[in-house]
């Protein structure tokens, strides 16, 4: 198949991009490099520079028989500073693509949703048709796709899968985590664990969780590929889909610092400081959906196999 995929000099895209040349499609990488660096790109894709939003350069590369849509600003924090440019990044560019790629005739597109979208739920876990209330100009951004290619599916332009990714981590030798600023929990312990952090800070101890703080769902980035890959054979069975991505187990900011601290030998520093506004109190992935509709499993996801793919990732960059 002749596939685009979008922020594929990013950390998932890459991964992704590179088990879709692995099993045989003709991938063409886009991406700005605004976050993602050339040399993530994989072996075997044909790279090009360039915003997904350029209907005229996606008009340019010709017909796609799928598109696997990572590209996008992915900081919630900084969402809530300018949320403009979130709108302007991932929404107004996604519709930009999807007009050219709508035109040239593609026939299956997979969007980088998030768990963002559903803001703060009080039960866990969390299944897809739990009401969605973003959080964030970022959760927004996704949950506006999504609405938009729902529009879509239903008038027939295009069959589309809408992924709702939870903590996407560990990484592979060939593309680590290493985001510009670093927002996720994990590399940024890693960090600290090397002595490039002073020490760690954890946003709040007093939440309504066993351990005080946080939890969270992580998924390992190869299990994520996978998943990628099998949405877009699913979608010649499926007209619409929107999926969680996730393992259904949830791990404490506690457990995090104690599974880099046993993976990494090293101790560091934990300094608990207040909690972070938007930050939900827990998000666990209900998954029943895709692992029946994709037949997928998230194989590599368990926590300490995560952290210490991450940790053999970290050392290489
Ligand atoms: N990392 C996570 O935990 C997580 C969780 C849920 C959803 N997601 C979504 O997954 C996707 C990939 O995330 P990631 O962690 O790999 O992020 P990343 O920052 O590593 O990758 C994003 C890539 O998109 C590129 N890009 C951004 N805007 C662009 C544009 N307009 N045109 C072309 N390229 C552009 C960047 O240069 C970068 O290479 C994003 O859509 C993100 O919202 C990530």
């Amino acid at each position: 198949m002749r596939i685009l995929v979008t922020g594929a000099a990013g950390f998932i895209g890459s991964t992704t991009a590179e088990l879709l040349v692995a099993k045989g499609h003709d991938v063409v990488a886009l991406d700005n490099l605004a976050s993602g660096r050339a040399e993530n790109v994989p072996v075997g894709a044909t790279f090009i520079e360039g915003d997904c939003g350029d209907e005229q350069l996606v008009t340019s590369l010709g017909t796609f028989e799928a598109c696997v849509h990572f590209a996008a600003r992915i900081e919630p924090g900084e969402s809530m500073k300018y949320p403009e440019v979130f709108f302007a990044n991932n929404v107004a560019s996604s519709f930009r693509l999807l007009n050219a790629l709508v035109h040239t005739g593609v026939e299956r597109f997979v969007f980088s949703s998030s768990c963002a979208v559903y803001g703060d739920q009080v039960e866990m876990p969390i299944g897809e048709d739990r009401s969605t209330a973003p959080h964030s100009p970022y959760g927004q951004s996704k949950l506006m796709v999504e609405q938009g290619l729902q529009w879509l599916v239903e008038l027939g332009r295009l069959r589309a899968a809408s992924l709702r990714y939870f903590n996407a981590a560990g990484g592979t030798l060939a593309h680590p985590e290493n985001h510009n600023p670093e927002i996720h929990l994990i590399p940024i312990a890693l960090d600290a664990a090397v002595g490039r952090r002073s020490h760690l800070e954890i946003f709040g101890n007093d939440y309504p969780t066993p351990d005080g703080t946080c939890v969270r769902d992580y998924i390992h980035v190869s299990d994520l590929a996978e998943a990628h890959a099998l949405a877009i054979t699913a979608l010649a069975d499926h007209a619409g889909l929107t999926l969680n991505l996730g393992t259904g187990i949830g791990s404490s900011n506690k457990q995090i610092v104690e599974t880099v601290k046993k993976v990494t030998g090293r101790d560091f520093e934990v300094r608990y400081v207040a909690r972070r506004a938007g930050d939900p109190a827990a998000a666990v992935a209900s998954n029943g959906r895709a692992r029946e509709i994709l037949r997928w499993q998230p194989l590599e996801s368990d926590l300490e196999n995560i952290v210490t793919d991450a940790w053999a990732a970290y050392q290489s960059i």
